[in-house]
C-alpha cells in the first residue's frame, strides 16, 4: 500500500498517430483540417456532425505521449489510465475497423509500456484498448480483439460508444461480448459522442455548450438505461463498467425510472431488480466539476443497497455518503477543456480536484479513494 494517496487520471484521452493519419486523410467528418495561420499550423480537429467555429484547435496534446506526461506533472497526475477519444472507429467499415482496432491496441500497448516507471513495478501510463465496435463486424472478430486486449499487459479495459455494433448497448447480439469482457475482468468505460440533436428545442446556436455539457452525459443516461433495461447486469452481474461524466443524469433520474419501470409490468417482468440497485453495481468517473454533484452521486451509490434483499426498501433513512465514493474515480478529460489563456494548471482539473476536496461526508480516507486508491483497485494496480 505504499501507493496510497496517488492521484490517478482515469479519464484522460489521446488520439494515437496512427488514428490522426486517418483523420488528416479524410475529406469528410472526422477529419483533421490541415492549414497554417500566419506561417504556423492551425490544425483543426472536426469531429462532431456540426462542428461550431471551424473546429476545435488541435496539436500536440493530443496524440504526444511527453506532451501527456508533461500535463501529469504539472497537476501533480501520477498514473494515468489512457483512452483513444471519439469517434473510436464507428466510422469505419467493418473490416478496416477490425484491422485499425488491433493496430492501435498494439499502439497503446508501446506508448505505455515506453512510458516512465512510477514505481518499481509500475509504469505511469496504463490503457483502455478499443473494439472494433461497427455494424456487421462479426462477433468472433469482436472476441478476438477481447482476447487481444486481454493479453497486453499494459491495458487493463476497454472503452466504448452508445451504439454498439450499430443497435444500442441493449442488443442481445452483444451478449458474447458482455461475457467475454466479464469473464476477463477488463473495465468497460462507457462513453459518449453523439449527444442529443443540436436543434434540439431550439434553434439557435450555443457553440459546443449544449453538446457537451448535456447531450454528452444524456446520450450516456439513456445508454446505460437500455443497459440495465435489457437485463445485461443481471446476465453479467460481475461487468465492471465505469460511466463517464459520473453517469450523466441516471443518479439524478434513477427514482423516477424505477418508477416508470413499476408502473409497466412488461418491461419490470425483465428486471430482478429495483432500477436503483443497479446504480451500486456501476463505476462512476469524478468528472462532475462540483461537490454537491460528487456528493450526490455517492449518495445515490451507497442507497442501492436497500434495493438488494427483495424486502420493500425504506425510503425513510439517510444513507451513508462514504459508502458510494469508492465506486468514484477522479478523471480530467485532457486533452479536452484546455485554458483560453495559458496558465500553469487547467481550471477543468483544478475545479474537479477541488470539489472532490469539498464533498461533505467525505473524510480523508473518501478523497484519497476518489483521487486514486479507488483506481488502483479497480484496475488491479495494487
Ligand atoms: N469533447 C469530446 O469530443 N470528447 C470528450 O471526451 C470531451 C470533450
Ligand atoms: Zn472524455
Amino acid at each position: 500500500m505504499a501507493l496510497a494517496g496517488r492521484l490517478v487520471d482515469i479519464h484522460t484521452h489521446v488520439y494515437l498517430p496512427r488514428y490522426c493519419s486517418l483523420l488528416r486523410s479524410r475529406n469528410t467528418v472526422p477529419r483533421i483540417l490541415t492549414s497554417s495561420h500566419d506561417g504556423k499550423p492551425d490544425d483543426r480537429l472536426l469531429i462532431l456532425d456540426h462542428e461550431p467555429s471551424g473546429g476545435r484547435p488541435v496539436g500536440p496534446q493530443y496524440w504526444d505521449r511527453d506532451e501527456k506526461i508533461k500535463f501529469m506533472d504539472r497537476h501533480g497526475i501520477d498514473l494515468s489510465v489512457v483512452s483513444s477519444a471519439n469517434p473510436w472507429l464507428d466510422f469505419l467499415p467493418a473490416s478496416e475497423a477490425k484491422t485499425l482496432a488491433s493496430q492501435l491496441n498494439e499502439d497503446l500497448e508501446q506508448y505505455c509500456s515506453e512510458s516512465p516507471q512510477l514505481s518499481p513495478s509500475l509504469k505511469r501510463l496504463y490503457g483502455f484498448g478499443l473494439l472494433p465496435l461497427v455494424p456487421e463486424i462479426s462477433i468472433a472478430a469482436l472476441l478476438e480483439t477481447v482476447e487481444q486486449i486481454y493479453k497486453l499487459s499494459y491495458l487493463k479495459g476497454i472503452i466504448m460508444g452508445t451504439r454498439g455494433i450499430g443497435k444500442g448497448l441493449d442488443d442481445e447480439a452483444l451478449d458474447p461480448v458482455w461475457a467475454a469482457l466479464e469473464k476477463t475482468g477488463l473495465v468497460v468505460f462507457l462513453h459518449p459522442h453523439y449527444g442529443v440533436d443540436e436543434k434540439a428545442w431550439g434553434d439557435k446556436d450555443n457553440g459546443h455548450v449544449l453538446p457537451l455539457a448535456l447531450g454528452f452525459p444524456f446520450e450516456t443516461t439513456i445508454a446505460t438505461t437500455r443497459l440495465i433495461l435489457a437485463g445485461v447486469l443481471d446476465r453479467f452481474p460481475s461487468l465492471r463498467i465505469l460511466l463517464a461524466h459520473s453517469g450523466g443524469a441516471l443518479p439524478q433520474l434513477s427514482s423516477r425510472l424505477a418508477s416508470c419501470i413499476d408502473h409497466d409490468p412488461v418491461v419490470a417482468s425483465r428486471l430482478s431488480h429495483d432500477a436503483r440497485w443497479y446504480l451500486g453495481k456501476l463505476y462512476f468517473d469524478a468528472v462532475a466539476y462540483g461537490p454537491e454533484e460528487l456528493g450526490f452521486v455517492s449518495d445515490v451509490i451507497a442507497r442501492s443497497a436497500r434495493f438488494g434483499s427483495g424486502s420493500p426498501a425504506t425510503l425513510d433513512k439517510t444513507v451513508d455518503r462514504t459508502l458510494g465514493s469508492k465506486r468514484m474515480l477522479f478523471g480530467t478529460d485532457h486533452p479536452f477543456f484546455p485554458p483560453l489563456q495559458s496558465t500553469e494548471k487547467w481550471k477543468s482539473v483544478v475545479e474537479n480536484l477541488q470539489a472532490i476536496d469539498a464533498v461533505s461526508g467525505w473524510g480523508q480516507a473518501e478523497k484519497e479513494g476518489v483521487r486514486g486508491d479507488n483506481a488502483l483497485s479497480l484496475f488491479n494496480l495494487v
